[in-house]
């Protein structure tokens, strides 16, 4: 016989279209079996307890990338992360820091979207389009496995201590995505691009405490792109004073 256990949810309550109620946390006693994800809790919640509920998902499978959320502290994806993995009967849910509340767990995540676009997050190459697909080679393609592995669910950013404080930086995702298309073999973009990131808001904004490799479920680490997109500048600028131009 599965035994379930009785949890304590509590969960940040907030409408931005009713900002006179002010932020709060709501609680829910759900029935627990092992296995059980915050995501499938989340459900049983608006299913049974209470409809007013508001949380992305999609795909349920760490996929999609739209559950996103604070869990207990931690930001991962409600999908992939099961109940009973915290030791504790009683878990706190909280929306993604650093972008405003919709609703309840959902965010504006256009702040997010618009700093990726930003990078220009596509093949960048000049003239028409290819007639037949660009083969790459296995060894081309590992050098981006990591990077393509992002589905975009702003855990990191979330999780950047620098977007706290300034919310014109990139942010890890963005960089990261730049570093992806960089190494691209592919890819035919200039190296002029690496300017519109030579500034705080760009790679030197980046305070390498690692945060961003910390939050994300797909294992990608943008600190080492941020890192590789530096180093890249530095040569960048040996190759000017040296005269090797551009
Ligand atoms: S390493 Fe840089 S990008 Fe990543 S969380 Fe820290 S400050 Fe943000
Ligand atoms: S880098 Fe990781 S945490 Fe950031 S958006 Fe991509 S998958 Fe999510
Ligand atoms: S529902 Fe798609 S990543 Fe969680």
């Amino acid at each position: 016989m599965i035994r379930a256990s009785a949890y304590t949810f509590k969960i940040l309550r907030f409408d931005r279209k009713k900002p006179e109620d002010r932020a709060r946390f709501q609680t829910y006693r759900v029935r627990v079996i092992p296995g059980l994800t915050i995501l499938g809790v989340l459900n049983r919640i608006r299913d049974e307890i209470d409809g007013t509920l508001s949380f992305r998902s999609s795909c349920r499978s760490a996929v999609c990338g739209s559950c996103a959320m604070v869990i207990n502290g931690r930001i991962d994806l409600a999908c992939r992360t099961q109940a009973a993995s915290f030791g504790t009967d009683t878990i706190i849910l909280e929306p993604l820091p650093n972008m405003e509340i919709i609703k309840d767990l959902v965010v504006d995540m256009t702040p997010f979207w618009t700093m990726y676009e930003k990078v220009r997050p596509w093949l960048d190459r000049p003239g028409p389009g290819p007639e037949k697909e660009m083969r790459q080679s296995p060894e081309d393609r590992a050098l981006i496995d990591q990077f393509v592995n992002c589905i975009l669910c702003a855990c990191c950013y979330g999780a950047c201590p620098v977007i706290s404080r300034d919310p014109q930086y990139l942010g890890p995702a963005a960089l990261a995505k730049l570093e992806r298309f960089i190494l691209d073999s592919r890819d035919e973009r200039p190296v002029s691009a690496l300017d519109e990131v030579n500034n705080e808001h760009g790679v030197w904004g980046c305070d390498t405490v690692l945060k961003c490799i910390e939050a994300c479920p797909k294992g990608v680490r943008p600190t080492d792109a941020i890192i590789d997109l530096r180093k890249r500048l530095f040569v960048e600028k040996a190759k000017k004073l040296l005269g090797i131009g551009r």
